[in-house]
């Protein structure tokens, strides 16, 4: 089993996911639902969401379940996901996803967001097999770049240059190395991953994620950015390259730097994986 990778550790960075990481569309939770309620009926007992961070996908399934359990790796995540007003019948654990706390047959949904690409996805998905009830469900979803957007004017000349304005910070000299080649399965929305049961279902075409913020959480949220905090540790001294983005950022939008609350809107596309345990 491979060591898992430690991106994720410090409490500044759990702290900025914990405020600007994104909340995920209702629609995920209703398809993901459907899909278990096809061939299960209510009450549902236990789901465990993998990798969960600080909370994103867990604390929305707990009204749904008699008992939600969020598993990570990074103790500051769960830190920052306990901080978070939560429901009782939720349980934050450290652990990994190739190995995970529960009995063999005893889970009815596992799901983890924007995470599997971080796993032994081989040794993930047999953890998964072994902990699902019959007919239990597997739901994996990531999102692409949440790429900024006027907001309420829709202007397509702006919206070209702060499209270009976000590659560059992507692709930029600064943050490149910085970046995992496990990325990749971001960028190509998991098309490398699939859950190997009959009658599997792969949809990247039909929820997207549009959130509307300001520019100043839109800055708090990259520097959220797993590449952007690997720079930032490494080069002390170097000029913050956020500095510029959000100088070119404010001059494309034509807003004054310290009018940080004016809105934007960002879209990204998503992708669902979802998978049913066979009945015995
Ligand atoms: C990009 S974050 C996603 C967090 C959250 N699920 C979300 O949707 O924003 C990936 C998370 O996976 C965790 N992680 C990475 N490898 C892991 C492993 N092998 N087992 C459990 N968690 C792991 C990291 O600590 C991190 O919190």
């Amino acid at each position: 089993m491979a060591l898992p990778i430690k991106l994720f550790e410090g409490a500044a960075h759990a702290s900025l996911y914990h405020k600007f990481r994104p909340s995920l569309p209702h629609q995920v939770f209703e398809r993901i639902l459907c899909h278990l309620q096809e061939k299960k009926s209510q009450p549902f007992k236990l789901a465990i969401d993998v990798g969960c961070g600080s909370g994103q996908m867990t604390r929305p399934l707990a009204s749904h379940f008699e008992k939600v359990i969020g598993v990570d790796v990074s103790e500051s995540q769960l830190e920052a996901a306990r901080q978070i007003t939560n429901s009782p019948n939720v349980e934050y654990r450290i652990g990994v996803a190739e190995k995970l706390p529960a009995e063999d047959g005893t889970v009815d949904l596992v799901t983890s967001s924007q995470a599997v690409h971080w796993f032994d996805y081989g040794a993930f998905l047999k953890e998964v097999h072994r902990v699902l009830r019959p007919h239990g469900s597997l739901a994996i979803i990531a999102h692409g770049n949440r790429v900024p957007h006027t907001c309420k004017e829709h202007d397509r000349s702006k919206d070209e240059k702060l499209e270009k304005l976000h590659t560059d910070f992507y692709e930029g000299s600064a943050l490149a190395p910085y970046w995992s080649e496990r990325r990749k399965h971001i960028d190509n929305l998991y098309s490398d991953f699939t859950i190997p049961y009959d009658g599997s279902i792969r949809d990247d075409t039909t929820i997207e994620m549009i959130e509307e913020m300001t520019v100043a959480s839109f800055i708090g949220y990259l520097r959220s950015w797993s590449a952007y905090q690997s720079f930032s540790e490494q080069n002390p001294e170097a000029t913050d390259p956020l500095v510029q983005f959000y100088e070119r950022l404010t001059e494309i939008l034509g807003v004054d730097k310290k009018e940080d609350q004016t809105m934007i809107t960002l879209k990204a596309p998503m992708v669902l994986l979802l998978g049913r345990k066979p009945s015995e």
